[in-house]
């Protein structure tokens, strides 16, 4: 056993190590390989709706860059550009998946809790607030960012239920299956714009990892139990991160947390104006969860009426 493992990891290393050349190829080689490739190099730049691919672009761009680059079969990578013009930087979304959030959502909406289950489920979550409460008092940078490492489990742990639940009945999900992917993918964004405002510490990284052992093996286990209680808990959850943004944009309007330009990501995710800052980044955030309140809620209130997810419209299209 302990050989496999070794061997496992010197290959690891040894593969580590070889993946600059073998992997990653020259711009010439790109150049070379897309020569070889009529119809798609030999026409020069092609425009599809706001993607741009232009294999000669690609390159003088990459030499100007002097940055290696992976090709995929020598396909150059297709160019995307702004509304403005510039090149978009960002691989992790595309310009067709940024949206504009509805900030005129209700804030205030609260699922009152009525059986066993809600009452158990709001208990649950006004107990995982107390420690979050110690641990970072009014240090809302620092909490937003280590929550949304947790706020994007469920949706994962979800959508990848439902998929496996497809695949197993053959059957339709009604589209909930990317309603709850969306989620995490949002959630996850949320993440990677706070990471930019709040550098996590090593302590906190080690926390993070614990956390999300335990919560993920915890929500995966109770989602089979009782998607009922789980979206319920969740849509509580989402009623305190939407108490959490409130309280951390009172703390920017009273300057005890400084306003600081948005972060570039967000302002491209959530097409922000270019000057945006640090308030217009919460404002939107709060107004996501706000919307994952009602998701949560909406799909708790299917499982307590007896039905499956699949027999409602999952809510899409709400960015
Ligand atoms: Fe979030
Ligand atoms: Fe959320």
């Amino acid at each position: 056993m302990n050989q496999v493992v070794a061997r496992s990891v010197i290959r690891r290393l040894i593969n580590s190590q070889k993946s600059p050349m073998s992997t990653f190829r020259s711009h010439d080689d790109i150049a070379i390989a897309n020569r070889q490739r009529p119809g798609i190099i030999g026409g020069g730049a092609r425009v599809l709706g706001t993607r741009m691919m232009s294999a000669a672009g690609e390159n003088e761009a990459a030499k100007e860059n002097k940055v290696s680059v992976t090709s995929y079969w020598g396909v150059a990578r297709p160019k995307v550009k702004r509304e403005d013009g510039s090149d978009w930087p960002w691989n992790c979304f595309m310009p067709w998946e940024t949206y504009q959030a509805d900030v005129s959502i209700d804030l205030n909406k609260h699922h009152k809790p009525k059986g066993f289950l809600d009452k158990m489920a709001y208990k649950t979550v006004k107990l995982l607030r107390l420690p979050t409460d110690i641990l970072f008092k009014r240090r809302y940078g620092c909490r937003a960012m280590m929550l949304e490492t947790v706020a994007a489990v469920p949706g994962m742990v979800g959508g990848m239920l439902l998929h496996l639940k497809s695949l197993r009945k053959f059957q339709h999900s009604g589209g909930w299956i990317k309603a709850l992917l969306e989620e995490a993918e949002n959630e996850r964004m949320h993440l990677m714009t706070m990471v930019e405002l709040v550098q996590p510490k090593w302590h906190e990284r080690l926390l993070v990892l614990a956390v999300q052992g335990v919560f993920f093996n915890a929500f995966f286990v109770l989602y089979i139990l009782s998607p009922k209680l789980a979206h319920r808990i969740v849509g509580y959850l989402e009623e305190e991160a939407i108490h959490s943004y409130t309280e951390y944009l009172k703390d920017i309007d009273r300057g005890l947390i400084e306003n600081v330009p948005a972060p570039a990501i967000s302002i491209d995710y959530w097409r922000l104006p270019q000057d945006a800052k640090l308030r217009d980044v919460i404002l939107v955030i709060r107004a996501d969860e706000a919307h994952h309140r009602d998701v949560n809620h909406f799909a708790s209130d299917i499982h307590f009426e007896g039905k499956e997810l699949r027999d409602a419209p999952a809510p899409l299209g709400y960015h």
